[in-house]
């Protein structure tokens, strides 16, 4: 896609971290903003920085987990503006380190329904509202899916499952879409480490799917997850995503994988697992038997 000025972006999850910095990057281009997220007042906070600079906005409040929600968010942007050119189905959650850490059949089901309800079925969602009606406007257009590189790294938690599901769609999709030869195009985004406050959104739990107890939680899941929220704050700027997200739908680039090198090597370890057919290398153990064999 070439031609950004004055055609229409829609963001999931728009309100805070990279979702919020896609928004403001599509408004700086001269594009008409959709921002969509569960969170009132930082949605509305964030759809008032971009009027106060000239933007062109509009802001829905969406849980992405409804498909209710979903579609009416699709019929508020079509109404407002007539048709959708971009559109960024980025809204995530990770359930507490416990979620992450502990083995996957002692994970709490409710941990399970709310990752793959926000992270997979909000995408689904997402594509079926979206793209039938932008196929029909016949202009071109860009999907990107926001997955991680959880998504191509094996681990048993909801999270990184999720994911998997979301790169494997959005693969398939953009099959679809240069088999058909149509003007729409389709890219994943890959992140590694991003400095956002992915680890505070138990907070847009709902309650039905129950509420880990963070304070509760044994010690050295409190310390992983004291480690981890080190480790996102030193991570990539979210206007750096933004950037490369904004020059992939320009280039037609499929995969967007900002990360650190470490866990690319990571990938590629996993991917040579598969297509050699080796048993699945765990980097910990990798690294142990490489220091007691020194
Ligand atoms: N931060 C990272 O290191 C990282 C790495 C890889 C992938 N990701 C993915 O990036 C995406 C954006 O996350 P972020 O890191 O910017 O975190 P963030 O918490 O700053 O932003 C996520 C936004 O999604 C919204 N949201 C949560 N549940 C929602 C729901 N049910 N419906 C609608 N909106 C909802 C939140 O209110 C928030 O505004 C997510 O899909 C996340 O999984 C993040």
């Amino acid at each position: 896609m070439q031609d950004f000025e004055g055609r229409v972006a829609v963001v999931t999850g728009a309100a805070s971290g990279m979702g919020l910095a896609f928004s403001q990057k599509f408004a700086a281009e001269g594009m008409k903003v959709v921002l969509a997220d569960i969170e009132a007042e930082p949605l509305a906070m964030a759809e008032g920085a971009i009027k106060a600079k000239g933007g062109d906005v509009l802001a829905v409040r969406t849980d992405v987990m409804s498909e209710a929600d979903v579609n009416a968010l699709a019929d508020a942007a079509f109404a407002r503006y007539g048709n959708v050119h971009i559109l960024c189905n980025n809204a995530g959650v990770t359930a507490s380190a416990s979620s992450l850490r502990s083995r996957p059949w002692e994970v709490p089901l409710s941990d399970w329904e709310w990752t793959f309800g926000v992270n997979f079925m909000g995408v689904l969602y997402g594509i079926r509202a979206f793209i039938p009606r932008m196929l029909a406007n016949g202009d071109e257009g860009h999907i990107v899916n926001t997955a991680s590189l959880a998504g191509m790294l094996s681990a048993a938690n909801p999270y990184n499952v999720s994911k998997h599901g979301v790169v494997c769609l959005t693969e398939g999709i953009y099959k679809e879409f240069k088999t058909m030869g149509s003007k729409l195009s389709a890219s994943v985004l890959c992140p590694g480490l991003i400095n956002t406050a992915i680890l505070e959104a138990e907070r847009n739990r709902p309650a039905e799917l129950g509420h880990t107890d963070e304070a509760a939680l044994r010690p050295e899941l409190q310390e992983f997850t004291a480690m981890f929220k080190a480790a996102l704050s030193l991570g990539i700027e979210p206007d750096v995503v933004a950037q490369m997200v904004f020059e992939a739908i320009r280039d037609d680039q499929f995969y967007i994988i900002p990360t650190q090198p470490e866990m690319l090597d990571l990938m590629r370890l996993r991917m040579q697992d598969i297509i050699e057919q080796r048993n699945p290398t765990i980097p910990e153990l990798a690294l142990l038997q490489a220091q007691a064999a020194q």
